[in-house]
């Protein structure tokens, strides 16, 4: 006979939710880190009310005293640690919070913290692109919630998007803004006249960039970003280093001017989608979109996300993808759901991250695509048809076309041209051809049109 106790619901033996508190430790106190501890302790009634029971900031680790002295002047009770390995260990912490960032260092964490049975929140984009499966299955292995949600697009909550709400959808495709840094450099260019450099600075002071802009500039960023979404919407193992990855930090001016004369802006993308025969296209490049397009209107350090399913059509996610508030509003999030499931004796609610990658991925080469072209010139009669007719011959054909003589510059044009769809193999090595001629007086520039 079952026991009659079992039947008996929680609160009816005297106990309450308030009984329990979840305990957060947190490792690295940095823009993010500071926004958490921010977020705890400001809205500390707010988040109790949602949760049912205190959820308490109760140690935080960095290296750096200075940061740990800003932690003390807010809350004096909050064990303050410089090794986050300690914390780690620690019997009054239940969720651990790598906010260190870095691949090798977070990854031995949060396997320390995992194997102390622990839950585990990060923000690590570059971990899980790499490390992902292996940590996924040590999470399950030792019954603890390992979630993400501030990985990816900041404060948009588009991994529980994928993962819960689409589930039952088969994805087709997923394109976004998912690097601030970069969507607010090529926006301050445009809107702002801005140089990259003062773009650039801009945006690390404001928080946006990450330790090493180079990640955000040359798209490393958003290409860990869109293995992750990769493997959540497509069920494909992709490591960062099988996406084709291009920067922004090739876009010039004049190219942002004439894509406005066109009629498009140049945002910095990341597309995955699965195409007709089956594979993935996956890249992560600058790219002309129309001005009409919603993707145009994300400015600054937005970012967005559109998906298209097979039942539920068209989405559009968008809002702050960096910076201390937005990033730990979604770290908090994380929380949040952690210690209701664990209130509710529910914990591990983790996923099967790919282990492996049994999907073909389009080679580059390959793509059928729109062009936006810009070649540096001489301006000589005959230079132009000699032009055309070097592309003609590759089956590539022009679309829209205009030429400035270069100001300044006596002997040389600009010549800008948007294409019909073309194969980028064949793109590619017909500008490779026009380059070895003295038609050409700089390396042409090419930047895909994505509609
Ligand atoms: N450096 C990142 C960005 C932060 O600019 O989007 C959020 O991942």
């Amino acid at each position: 006979m079952t026991p009659r106790w079992c039947l008996l619901p929680w609160r009816l033996l005297g106990g309450s939710r308030l009984d329990r508190e979840i305990r957060v430790g947190l490792c690295g106190c940095g823009v993010i880190g500071e926004g958490l501890v921010t977020a705890l302790l400001q809205h500390a009634d707010v988040i109790t009310e949602r949760v049912g029971a205190p959820v308490r900031l109760a140690a935080v680790a960095d290296k750096d005293p200075a940061r740990l002295d800003i932690v003390r002047a807010q809350d004096e009770r909050i064990a303050l640690v410089d090794d986050a390995f300690e914390l780690a260990q620690r019997d009054d912490v239940d969720v651990v919070v790598e906010l260190i960032g870095g691949v090798e260092v977070a990854d031995r964490l949060v396997r320390a913290a995992l194997g102390a049975k622990k839950h585990v929140v990060t923000a690590n984009k570059a971990l899980l692109a790499e490390r992902g499966a292996a940590l996924f299955a040590l999470a399950e292995a030792n019954g603890c919630d390992l979630y993400f949600e501030a990985a990816v697009a900041g404060a948009i909550p588009v991994i529980r998007v994928v993962r819960e709400s689409l589930a039952s959808d088969h994805i087709l495709s997923v394109r976004g803004i998912i690097n601030g840094t970069s969507n607010y450099i090529l926006s301050s260019m445009a809107n702002e006249g801005a140089a990259f450099a003062d773009a650039l600075k801009a945006a690390q002071e404001a928080g946006f960039a990450e330790a090493d802009p180079t990640l955000d500039i040359t798209g490393g960023d958003s290409g860990h970003k869109l293995a992750i979404l990769a493997g959540l919407a497509f069920g494909a193992r992709v490591l960062p280093g099988e996406i084709p990855t291009e920067g922004i930090e090739q876009v010039d001016p004049r190219d942002i001017q004439y894509a406005r004369n066109f009629g498009y802006v140049i945002r910095p993308l990341a597309i995955a989608e699965r195409l007709e025969g089956g594979a993935l296209d996956l890249r992560v490049h600058p790219a002309l979109v129309p001005e009409g397009d919603p993707l145009a209107h994300v400015d600054g350090a937005l970012n967005a996300v559109a998906i298209q399913g097979e039942m539920v059509g068209p989405s559009f996610l968008s809002g702050l993808g960096a910076g201390a508030g937005p990033t730990a509003t979604s770290v908090a999030g994380d929380i949040i759901d952690i210690a209701k499931n664990s209130l509710a004796g529910a914990p591990v609610r983790t996923w099967n991250f790919p282990s492996k990658n049994d999907q073909e991925i389009q080679e580059i080469a390959d793509l059928s695509s729109r062009y936006y072209l810009r070649f540096s010139v001489r301006d000589d009669s005959g230079v132009l048809a000699a032009l055309s007719g070097k592309l003609g011959d590759s089956g590539i054909s022009i679309e829209q076309m205009v030429q400035h003589v270069d100001a300044g510059d006596e002997g040389t044009a600009s010549i800008a041209m948007l294409t019909h769809h073309a194969r980028e193999g064949d793109v590619r090595d017909s500008l490779h051809a026009v380059d070895a001629t003295d038609l050409t007086t700089a390396p042409t520039h090419l930047i895909r049109i994505v509609e």
